[in-house]
């Protein structure tokens, strides 16, 4: 049976005063929801698969059909999935706060689908397509038998709308998380290994400027030893577990 987690009165008290409450989240709050995370030795993505031949510009350029298709087959599992309750759990806070920022490296779009609203993807998103060339949103395309479909307009192939290694951040959403960051007064950090950057530099961001760190993780990142609260748990038992205390 697993222990019941508890909140110190004083995380509790920030939260309920908080003008402004953000939070970063990775790969290990959809892992609940059945999507595979990036680094888990045993089952996480770059465990099986290898990303310089499939999450690069390069990759792309050399064997477009390879990558094309392993995205699809990631669009097809993440359309299968549904939020979990770390997902709805951030959903509601968002109603109870002033103002709430979500920032995600998550490609997932699960947290739109529990009803988040200020969503601020900082690694895009999975099920969008756009040109390869132009970067221009995709809505329909045609496939030709095997190959990776062109932009209807110009012709270049499409790609999945997401940041790929050697790749920027959008810049709007990058400005949006950092500005967050600087301003927020509690910062939870769920679900993220903590280990990419610039995304990885925000906790200490926001820790600079004064805002409490909460880290929801079983496991422990580069993060761990600097928070101000560790909560070693999934983030699906100790999400609304933090609700249920917040209700009260
Ligand atoms: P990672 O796979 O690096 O880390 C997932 C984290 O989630 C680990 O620290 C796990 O311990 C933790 N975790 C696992 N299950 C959990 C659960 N139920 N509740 C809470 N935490 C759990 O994923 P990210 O940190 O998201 O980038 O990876 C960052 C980026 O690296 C990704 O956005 C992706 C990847 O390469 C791009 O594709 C550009």
């Amino acid at each position: 049976m697993t222990a019941p987690v508890s909140f110190k009165p004083e995380l509790i008290a920030a939260l309920r005063d908080a003008r402004l409450i953000a939070a970063l989240t990775g790969a290990g709050i959809s892992a609940e929801s059945g999507i595979a995370t990036f680094r888990d030795a045993q089952d996480g993505l770059w465990a099986r698969f290898d990303p310089r031949e499939l999450a690069t510009p390069e990759a792309f350029a050399r064997n477009p059909k390879r990558v094309w298709d392993w995205y699809a087959w990631r669009r097809e599992r993440v359309a299968a999935a549904r939020p979990n309750p770390g997902h709805y759990a951030l959903a509601e806070l968002e109603g109870r706060a002033s103002e709430f920022a979500l920032i995600t490296q998550n490609v997932d779009g699960l947290h739109q689908r529990a009803g988040s609203r200020n969503v601020i993807e900082l690694h895009g998103n999975i099920a969008r397509v756009k040109c390869s060339r132009e970067g221009t949103c995709v809505e329909r395309w045609e496939t030709r038998g095997e190959e990776v479909p062109r932009c209807p307009s110009c012709g270049a192939l499409l790609r999945p709308d997401v940041v790929w290694f050697e790749e920027l951040l959008p810049a709007d959403a990058l400005a949006k998380a950092e500005d967050a960051a600087r301003r927020c007064d509690v910062l939870l950090v769920v679900g993220t290994s903590a280990e990419v950057y610039p995304a990885a530099a925000l906790p200490s961001a926001a820790s600079a400027a004064g805002a409490i760190v909460v880290e929801v993780n079983p496991n422990s990142t580069p993060l761990s030893h600097s928070a101000d609260y560790l909560f070693s748990g999934a983030a699906g038992v100790v999400l609304p577990a933090l609700l249920e205390r917040l209700r009260v």
